[in-house]
């Protein structure tokens, strides 16, 4: 499903060249669920945005279910974006002046899903998250973790190949954000594929597969 091989990003500074991923190799599987580790400054982010398709690779290739992302304009990426890839992020990213239905129903709109297509979708993908009865609330009337929740139910409306989140717990107190892993859980089980970008190691060993990240550099670790 994802396969880097060799992929590099470098920043030019000045004279220098900066790699803030370094040849990195990584295979993903259809129905795994992997949480890359890492502290501050180590690559992230950066990672994220390749895997996403919101940045490409300077050096290597990135095939993402089988297609190299170099083939792609900005608008066929713009598509995979919001067709495969489900995002999570640390804070939220709802809208504050849209109902929890509404912010779940914005990514079908710009895929001009029908209107009952779209009202049933919301209205299951709010179910999975426990949150049918909030979806008249607005980001505002909501807990941090109810907030996290409908930004899932968001990804889960356009059925992503993949859900991407970066740092999904990093905003929520801890036992919060357990009951956000366990809905990652729960997708998991029910056979998605999953990556969680973070650098809370309890966190991470909360997935089947852990990779550290250091200065660009990938490492599988056991758990
Ligand atoms: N646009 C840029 N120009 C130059 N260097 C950059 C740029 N973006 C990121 N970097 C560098 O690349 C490295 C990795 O950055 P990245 O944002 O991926 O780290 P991160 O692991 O997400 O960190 P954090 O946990 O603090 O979010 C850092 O050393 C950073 O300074
Ligand atoms: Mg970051």
């Amino acid at each position: 499903m994802i396969q880097l091989k060799g992929v590099s990003r470098i920043y030019q500074m000045g004279e220098e060249q900066f790699y803030a991923l370094r040849k990195v190799d990584l295979h993903i599987r259809k129905g795994e669920f992997v949480s890359i580790v890492g502290p501050s400054g180590s690559g992230k982010s950066t990672m994220m945005n390749i895997i996403g398709c919101l940045d490409c690779a300077d050096e290597g290739q990135y095939l993402l279910d089988g297609q190299p992302i170099e083939n792609y304009s900005e608008k066929e990426l713009a598509r995979v974006r919001n067709r495969k890839i489900g995002f999570i992020f640390q804070n939220f990213n709802l809208l504050p002046k849209l109902s929890a239905a509404e912010n779940v129903a914005l990514p079908l709109i710009y895929q001009r899903l029908g209107t009952a297509k779209q009202k049933e979708r919301v209205a299951w993908a709010l179910e999975q998250v426990s949150l049918k009865d909030r979806m008249g609330h607005r980001p505002s009337q909501l807990s941090g973790g109810q907030q996290q929740r409908v930004a899932i139910a968001r990804a889960l409306a356009s059925r992503p190949a993949l859900f991407l989140a970066d740092e999904p717990t990093g905003a929520l107190d801890s036992r919060t954000g357990r009951e956000i892993m366990d809905i990652f859980h729960m997708l998991h089980e029910k056979g998605n594929t999953i990556v969680i970008i973070t650098h809370d190691e309890g966190v991470a060993d909360q997935a089947e597969r852990k990779i550290r990240i250091r200065d660009g550099r990938l490492s599988e670790v056991k758990i």
